[in-house]
């Protein structure tokens, strides 16, 4: 039988929307229909590139029938605007992560998901948990091979500096030096992985920021917040946009359970034994240290195709935008905040 295969449309095309154009070209699940980005330019090279002939650099995009789901690829604090025309327009969706850089905009998206037909696949770009490494540690942790999880860190410490040169050339700005918020554009990585892993809500957030590494960003370009699960799991993410030194393996992710640790990705520890523990073995066999696009693309079809769940659904995304946008707040306040559940 032959396996139909969904219209898919690219809206942003900077390296992370050719990224999952590229995805598209290769499955068998997909056809990539049409692409947009509001440079005009960018649009005609990557048409090019990828075969494609239908190019938007505008919301035609939305209203074009043949496209079935759209895949948001724009700026940490551009997607709000094409995600609601998308879901207006009954497409299915992919958007990138973090869902928005403000916290009303996180709340508008997820009412317009809620009032949105419910048969809408819509994915939130947390890449990592299609990373081997991570899908190994949430079994195991699902498995109870951990025993009961009290404390989790981990940190998103990236030299993001060329960043600067950045500039639109359609419109002048740089939405990494005016809007991004390391916490929320690079923390919201490692404390989504905290949360799948630990398979709880976080509650509460204090954070202490500075703003010395990378002084052309228009806030703070250091930030280390301490969350707090609803049953007491603690876990630290540090985000640091201005380091000078390349990425620290697997976000130097620790997880402290009861029955088993794991340190550096690879250390499992039984019981008082110290043994590593056999189920860790692929975990280190099967290392990938980047972005998974294929898998995660792969999700978000298959849900489309098979009426099925994606990995991160639109609440499930949102919460990890959510906490550490109000992380950031808390910073600014210099004081614990709640953060309110979504679900
Ligand atoms: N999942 C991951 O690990 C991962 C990795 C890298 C980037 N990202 C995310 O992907 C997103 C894009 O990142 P990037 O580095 O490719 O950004 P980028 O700035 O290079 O590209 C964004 C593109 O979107 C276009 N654009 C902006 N608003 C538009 C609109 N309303 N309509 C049409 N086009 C529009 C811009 O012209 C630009 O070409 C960001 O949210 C980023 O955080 C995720």
């Amino acid at each position: 039988m032959v396996q139909r295969r969904v219209k898919v449309g690219i809206v942003g095309l900077g390296h992370n929307g050719l990224a999952h154009a590229r995805c598209h070209l290769k499955s068998g699940k997909s056809e990539l229909v049409a692409l947009c980005d509001r440079n005009p330019d960018l649009v005609q090279k990557a048409g090019e590139e990828l075969g494609v002939t239908k190019l938007y650099s505008g919301d035609a995009i939305f209203a074009d029938p043949e496209v079935e789901a759209i895949s948001i690829n724009t700026g940490d604090s551009q997607h709000v605007d094409p995600f609601l025309k998308a879901l207006a327009a009954g497409k299915h969706v992919l958007v990138e992560k973090p869902l928005a850089n403000t916290s009303d905009d996180v709340l508008r998206m997820v009412a317009a998901a809620d009032a949105a037909d419910r048969s809408l696949k819509i994915q939130v770009g947390y890449i990592l948990r299609f990373n081997p490494v991570y899908e190994a540690i949430h079994k195991a942790a699902a498995e109870g091979h951990l025993g009961n999880i009290f404390y989790m860190e981990a940190d998103y410490v990236h030299n993001l500096l060329y960043q600067k040169n950045k500039t639109d050339p359609v419109t002048g700005h740089n939405w990494y030096l005016e809007h991004e918020l390391p916490m929320v554009g690079g923390g919201s990585h490692p404390l989504d992985i905290m949360r799948w892993i630990k398979g709880k809500e976080v509650t509460s957030v204090w954070s202490y920021a500075n703003h010395v590494a990378f002084p052309e960003m228009a806030n703070d370009d250091c930030m280390v917040s301490l969350f707090r699960f609803e049953d007491g799991t603690i876990a630290k993410v540090a985000a640091l946009y201005g380091p000078r030194c390349s990425m620290a393996p697997y976000y130097n992710l620790r997880v402290y359970g009861t029955a088993g640790t794991v340190e550096r990705d690879q250390i499992a520890i039984s019981g008082d034994t110290e043994e590593v523990h056999p189920e860790f073995t692929p975990v280190q066999a099967d290392r990938q240290a980047g972005h998974p696009y294929d898998t995660e693309v792969d999700d978000w079809l298959e849900a489309i195709l098979t009426d099925s769940p994606p990995r991160t659904d639109i609440k499930d995304g949102a919460a990890s935008t959510l906490a550490t946008l109000i992380a950031v707040e808390a910073a600014k306040a210099g004081k614990e905040l709640q953060i309110p559940k979504l679900r």
